[in-house]
């Protein structure tokens, strides 16, 4: 632990944990003429001793990132659409009680929650700086803007539609560097009664699968309920109530209202509690992570050239974020990996991030029979393992251990 950086929640000094190495944008898959021309930044994570924000220490441009081709539409995922089905009901019956509710997302994507909303008649709004996604919302039927949303997009809603019931995000707040001024907008557009609820990547499950493939350029934050608390606290808001969700390999959501608006549910302070037991505000937990990533590192390179060198076939499956991470931070490139199938059009024929692995269609996986495939979706697991039952081939996982499961 070395440099010093400035928290970006509290401002204090942070501690330094461990770099990643050089790594690039972790969504900039390559077309030939772009090979030569990447952008690359140090990554590097810190914690800070007073407000306990888990973050990225240096931060692309969002700019850079939240392009007009931003490769992510949230509707490709099967369980996911059912995540955020389920989501848009549990908001609707618990958290929007009054007679003419108005509900506000931030990063709305291409509409896979709200249109649930939209369905039923109720007013809502789509925020989503991504102007390919919101596109497509709109032709969904989803009322959406293409902004990012700060105190002005705030006033400029709350004066067009009035106040929110509920402001919510998933896998939005995360990518956010500036919270600051998400915290400003959210107290100048909610109703005094009304919720501001998010859900994101849940530091507890980093730490505990050593998952450190959740670290990338887009993932400003892993956060925690004591650093979400912390955060949000000099803004008036407080966190009420917290729910564990199983998405991205484990995830948090946290309720949040105006300070004493609300009764404050055990399951803040007992997930505080856990906290505490895990270790997540000590600075030794983060020291024994550093030695876990590069344990996993070691041994995954390990058994990726044994099997190499025991002519065996190695390939990718899913060509996620989070594979950038692993690849770059591990040095595997073609010569371990032949390439990577993935479902997603716009990755196809592209190289990966950094390391140039192709991606190939998942039709080129299904007709091909390699050996092994490193399961880069492994927090889909479950359902990867299903779709692919009758393919004889071995699964190769690196998370919560480095291991070979059989399919
Ligand atoms: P993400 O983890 O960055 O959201 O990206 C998920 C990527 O994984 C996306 O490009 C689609 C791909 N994928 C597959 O190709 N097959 C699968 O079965 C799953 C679950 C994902
Ligand atoms: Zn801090």
């Amino acid at each position: 632990m070395t440099a010093m950086h400035h928290c970006r929640a509290c401002h204090s000094d942070t501690k330094e944990i461990m770099s990643f190495g050089r790594m690039p944008l972790a969504n900039a898959f390559l077309k030939q003429e772009d090979i030569g021309q990447e952008y690359f930044f140090e990554m590097k994570v810190a914690i800070c001793p007073t407000c306990f924000m888990f973050q990225l220490v240096d931060q692309p441009d969002p700019s850079m990132m939240f392009h007009g081709n931003y490769a992510f539409f949230s509707s490709t995922s099967h369980h996911m659409a059912k995540h955020f089905e389920t989501m848009a009901n549990t908001y609707m019956n618990d958290l929007m009680t009054d007679p003419d509710p108005f509900i506000v997302e931030l990063g709305s994507n291409d509409g896979i929650m709200l249109k649930h909303v939209a369905k039923k008649g109720i007013r809502h709004l789509g925020i989503e700086p991504s102007s390919n996604v919101a596109e497509v919302a709109k032709r969904n039927g989803v009322n959406t803007i293409s902004k990012f949303f700060n105190e002005e997009t705030a006033k400029e809603v709350r004066e067009s539609s009035g106040p929110a019931d509920v402001i919510c995000c998933s896998n939005v707040m995360c990518h956010i560097p500036d919270l600051h001024s998400v915290a400003k907008g959210v107290v100048a557009l909610l109703k005094p009664t009304g919720v501001f609820v998010f859900e994101d990547p849940y530091l507890g499950d980093v730490i505990d699968k050593t998952s450190y493939d959740q670290i990338y350029d887009e993932h400003v934050y892993l956060f925690s309920v004591t650093s979400v608390s912390n955060m949000f606290a000099p803004y008036g808001l407080e966190v009420f109530h917290v729910e564990h969700q199983t998405t991205h390999g484990g995830s948090m959501r946290y309720y949040l209202c105006q300070t004493g608006q609300k009764n404050v549910k055990d399951s803040v302070t007992r997930q505080r509690e856990k906290e505490k037991e895990i270790g997540l505000s000590s600075l030794e937990t983060f020291e024994t992570f550093k030695l876990q990533c590069e344990r996993s590192r070691q041994e995954l390179v390990d058994l990726l050239k044994k099997l190499k060198q025991e002519g065996h076939r190695v390939v990718g499956y899913a060509a996620t974020s989070k594979s950038t991470t692993v690849l770059n931070y591990c040095g595997i490139g073609p010569d371990l990996i032949e390439y990577i199938c993935d479902t997603t059009p716009i990755k196809h024929d592209t190289a990966s991030p950094g390391m140039h692995i192709p991606i190939r269609p998942y039709e080129h996986f299904q007709k091909d029979n390699p050996d092994y495939a490193v399961l880069f979706a492994w927090n889909h697991k479950a359902e990867v393992m299903d779709k692919e039952k009758s393919k004889d081939i071995q699964w190769i996982t690196f998370v919560p251990q480095v291991g070979i499961v059989n399919g």
